[in-house]
């Protein structure tokens, strides 16, 4: 099998976690007998220095021409500045909308090795495994109109019936895979906008009765979240509420630095870390390549049907952490500080060698 690949590393660490990835990518294709065709690709604030826009259509239709994209982060305190349009993130917002990409899965799990780096209890957390499944191409993200003047600012908050049911479809798949259970958030007390997505979720529910449904306002849902994160399952919620959600989620998984994420349409995906670029640490070989890794990871699952590969990846990462290597973001005193290309070849080192051991039967995941 081959595979085309668009690689949009972007900016701050994302080309050094983009590069760590694409090695653990080389060596499962390797073993698993696929090949990648990789297209390397500027989005971002290096696309604005380049060519004036974050996002060119050359790039869009690379991505056009992929099985899979996989994007590394953009932004920087460069480019804060520049209009809402010619930002980095425009670029995320465009490549989302062009590709149709509604579903953004932001799984929150908690590594046993890291219990300790969160802020909350760990008999609180342990045990946690959460899906934030948030709908990515509408709400006030793309509503219209919007704009602002010398005395007003305005968004619009808006969502059409098959937005709607086809984020909610896919939500309840999802769940019928897992725990089977679903929490709607919206703010339906007080916005049409969500009043509506509540009445389309129960109506789609209808087709799903083996699933269990339960609608949850959404600052409540960020309290909750937080109080008792095992009683979810799938979060099933809108663009807006769900943006800020998965970073309360991610956080309390004490590994920020940690955690993937996938956006797909019914024709393309995008996998990229859910951290952003910081610039801070840029070049430095600070970075932490696992999220991206781990989105490589969905990618194989997600794009390739290749869950095998997924599933040794993803039990690469969990020995690599529990062996106690540690970038600077989750470093502890009683572990062992490595660099972005130290973690990056002891996760293949564990790759290659689960992978031998399966192949002679001796370990069975
Ligand atoms: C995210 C980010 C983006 C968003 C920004 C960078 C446009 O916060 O992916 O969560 O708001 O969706
Ligand atoms: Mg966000």
């Amino acid at each position: 099998m081959n595979f085309k690949v668009t690689l949009l590393p972007g900016d701050g660490i994302g080309p050094e976690v983009v590069n760590a990835a694409v090695s653990v990518m080389k060596v499962a294709a390797e073993k698993f007998n696929v090949a990648f065709k990789f297209n390397e690709q500027l989005v971002g604030g290096c696309s604005y220095d380049k060519h004036g826009v974050p996002l060119t259509d050359e790039v869009l239709s690379s991505c056009y021409d992929s099985d899979a994209v996989l994007l590394g982060a953009v932004g920087g305190y460069k480019w804060e500045t520049l209009p809402q349009n010619l930002k980095p993130e425009a670029a995320l917002l465009k490549l989302r909308k062009a590709l149709g990409l509604y579903a953004n899965i932001r799984p929150a799990k908690v590594y046993s090795a890291l219990l300790s780096a969160s802020t909350l209890k760990p008999e609180v957390l342990n045990g946690t495994d959460i899906i934030i499944l948030r709908e990515l191409t509408g709400d006030v993200y793309f509503g219209e109109p919007r704009g602002f003047d010398e005395n007003h600012g305005w968004n619009t908050m808006v969502y059409t019936r098959e937005e709607v049911e086809r984020i909610a479809e896919y939500g309840f798949e999802l769940a019928r895979k897992r725990g089977k259970k679903i929490t709607s958030v919206d703010k339906a007390n007080v916005l049409d906008c969500s009043q509506f997505w509540r009445k389309i979720v129960h109506e789609v529910h209808k087709d799903f009765p083996d699933v269990e449904l339960k609608d949850m306002y959404v600052d409540n849902a960020a309290m909750q979240i937080v109080r008792d994160p095992k009683q979810f399952d799938v979060i099933l919620t809108q663009n807006l509420f769900g943006d800020i959600l998965s970073d309360i989620a991610a956080m309390i998984t004490g590994s920020l630095g940690m955690l993937p994420s996938a956006s797909l349409g019914k024709n393309y995906a995008l996998y990229e870390p859910v951290h952003g670029s910081a610039p801070d640490i840029a070049g430095q070989g600070k970075a932490n390549p696992l999220a991206t890794i781990s989105s490589v990871a969905m990618m194989f699952n997600l794009s390739f049907q290749m869950s095998k590969a997924a599933e040794l990846i993803e039990a690469a990462i969990e020995k690599t952490l529990t062996m106690g290597y540690r970038t600077a973001d989750i470093y502890s005193p009683d572990t062992i500080l490595v660099s972005t290309t130290q973690m990056t070849e002891a996760v293949i080192e564990n790759f290659n060698h689960i992978y031998d051991e399966q192949a002679l039967g001796v370990f069975t995941l």
